[in-house]
């Protein structure tokens, strides 16, 4: 949710920070700018749209004269439309100054009346606008102080670079709620809302904390708290390179991301499986499993995709190791004052370890003393460094907007837990043994759906005629249907509903005829029997139904208009399975929809407000 970038050094910054932003902009993409130091002064370009948008505009600017430092920003709209003027950075009214921010000031409207009646003058309607003139009135020579000062009255969430004409060679950063990290490389150093944007300079960062912030230049970076107390960090290394964000061949980075899943989810359970023993060692849960294991109940709290995957959380550690599970949308549980002891075991997921509902849930549950684990993607985020200890999905960095790859890497580490707590409650090492080699088996399973791309294409076409889409599934694979409706809405704009598969007859069955197309979920397990009685309701009614079937599976062939056939596996890993052809089926309409799939319309990557 909007991507920042800074740089200062020695080469020229403008060309840094664009692929910078080019990096980010999975991040936000209404309206992008960038900022640097002209002639002794602030000079700026802002432009609405992509980030090509803001490039083609830049090449009709002057390109000589600039000082080796700069920032620059790409939005996802939250106060004041998608414009030029709304677009960051933001000024002071003297434009000496210029800030770029992610987040949102919850109190902006009140700062910009003080602000009004003292006479300064804004540009936009943004809440971020107000931090530039607040930094201009507590400026009386000390950028730090100022910055520190006008961010002790701010309410809300922010991640922000500031650049000042008379301090050209040095940017200022601070976080609160929005991630920063700053890269350190020989006589240059940069800033920005990921790692993606450092990793082709440097590989060598360091993560800003909450209510840090630091000072940047060329040489080196002092990082300070907002109350203005010295903070030594530690250097930490990224953990992927160039060549994981980039496409490799592939048209789109979600296409990529959804071919990789083999690849990824054996990353997940690399040196996590203990065949013999029929058990799986997560060492980020060492010395917390019996503690979860006597947990009186394990809630599940995520947003999104990561919520579909905490579903199906629940259903493997209640089937595997019968502890009861409650999954909660992390947007509800912060606010709803959540019923919560020491006897509580919370897992947040999230992709990202940045989405502000997720985050404030972690908060919640562990100021109520529940024990609060975090299943991430993203090392060293925020989700990640909050919570008492987690599992890292090592899916390798996610940068189209519908999440694909970390979905199937959550699922195989909800299906490790499951596996470390069954065995120490319920599951005997056979069975663990077999689950062992079961989940050893799936990244080929997967890559057999993937070879199945001609058969997806051609129900792809038929679905860029339709309008709407009904998924449907029952237990373990109605979060499936759930995930797969996600899937084709968010990037064909098709409306596509998920449901678990017997409650259709509860009223979504009112809108089935022959314009609709039914998407089953029916592969051979305990509730099979049932979906194909489910499949025959929406048969009789006029509905045309595509279903994921089993290979060689000739009853649902029989049923079904289509089928598409996936490789057996037992009823706890079938998730992992039964999503790629959906996932598949969601990328080709949309491609053939002409729908820009890495950046779907409205959508970003990271929801850093709430
Ligand atoms: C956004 C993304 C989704 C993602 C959700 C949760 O809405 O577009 O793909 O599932 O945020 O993100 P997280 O990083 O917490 O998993």
């Amino acid at each position: 949710m909007c991507g920042i970038v800074g740089y200062v050094g020695e080469r020229q910054a403008l060309p840094i920070l664009i692929s910078g932003l080019k990096r980010l902009e999975y991040r936000g993409y209404d309206s992008a700018g960038v900022a640097m130091i002209r002639d002794g002064a602030v000079w700026s370009e802002k432009k609405k749209g992509r980030i090509c948008d803001l490039e083609r505009s830049l090449e009709t600017q002057p390109s000589d004269g600039f000082l080796p430092v700069g920032i620059a920003h790409t939005r996802w709209a939250t106060h004041g439309a998608p414009s030029d003027v709304n677009a960051h950075p933001h000024f002071d009214c003297k434009r000496g100054i210029a800030v770029v921010h992610n987040g949102i000031i919850e109190n902006y409207a009140e700062i910009r009346r003080g602000l009004l009646e003292k006479g300064h003058v804004f540009a936009s309607e943004t809440d971020s606008e107000v931090l530039a003139h607040l930094i201009e009135t507590f400026d009386e020579g000390d950028m730090v102080a100022a910055i520190q000062r006008s961010l002790h009255l701010v309410r809300g969430t922010f991640g922000i670079l500031v650049l000042a004409s008379r301090e050209p060679d040095r940017i200022y950063a601070a976080r609160r709620g929005s991630p920063l990290v700053i890269g350190l490389a020989d006589d240059e150093n940069l800033v920005a809302s990921d790692g993606s944007a450092l990793v082709e300079h440097t590989k060598k960062v360091i993560y800003l904390s909450d209510d840090e912030m630091a000072a940047i230049d060329r040489r080196g970076v002092h990082v300070r708290t907002l109350q203005d107390s010295r903070v030594s960090k530690s250097v930490q290394e990224l953990s992927f390179g160039l060549e994981q964000i980039q496409k490799g061949g592939y048209d789109h980075f979600m296409l990529k991301e959804i071919f990789e899943q083999p690849e990824t989810i054996g990353d997940s359970m690399r040196g996590r499986l203990l065949s013999d023993e029929g058990r799986a060692k997560l060492g980020g849960l060492e010395g917390y499993l019996e503690r979860i294991r006597n947990s009186e109940r394990i809630i599940i709290t995520a947003c999104g995709t990561s919520w579909h995957a905490g579903l199906i959380g629940e259903y493997l550690i209640e089937k595997l190791a019968h502890i009861p599970v409650e999954v909660e949308y992390a947007s509800e549980f912060r606010y709803r004052d959540p019923i919560l002891s020491r006897n509580d075991t919370v897992i947040a997921i999230s992709q990202s370890g940045e989405t502000a509902d997720t985050l404030a849930a972690v908060r919640e549950a562990r100021q109520k003393g529940a024990l609060v684990l975090g299943l991430c993607n993203v090392v060293g985020s925020s989700v990640a460094r909050e919570t008492a200890a987690g599992v890292y999905l090592h899916a390798g960095p996610e940068i189209g907007v519908a999440s694909t790859k970390a979905f199937t890497s959550q699922v195989a580490v909800l299906s490790l837990i499951a596996l470390a707590l069954g065995r120490m409650t319920s599951l005997s090492n056979d069975e663990g043994r077999l689950m062992v080699q079961e989940l050893m088996s799936i990244p080929d399973k997967i890559r057999a759906i993937l070879g199945q791309t001609d058969r997806i294409l051609a129900l792809a076409r038929k679905m860029t005629k339709k309008r709407n889409a009904l998924y449907l599934g029952r237990g373990f694979n109605y979060p499936v249907a759930l995930e797969g409706a996600l899937k084709m809405k968010e990037i064909s704009y098709i409306h596509a509903e998920g449901y678990p598969a017997a409650e259709m007859k509860h009223g979504p069955i009112a809108l089935i005829d022959e314009d609709m197309p039914v998407i089953f979920l029916a592969v051979k397990d305990p509730v099979y029997e049932k979906v194909l009685s489910n499949i025959q309701e929406v048969k009789a009614r006029g509905g045309w139904v595509i279903a994921v079937v089993n290979s060689g599976d000739r009853d649902a062939a029989r049923n079904a208009d289509e089928v598409i056939e996936i490789p057996e596996t037992s009823q706890p890993l079938s998730p992992m399975l039964t999503v790629i052809p959906l996932q598949l089926l969601a990328y080709h309409t949309a491609v053939l929809k002409g729908c820009d799939v890495d950046q779907p319309r409205n959508l970003a990557k990271s929801v850093t407000v709430e």
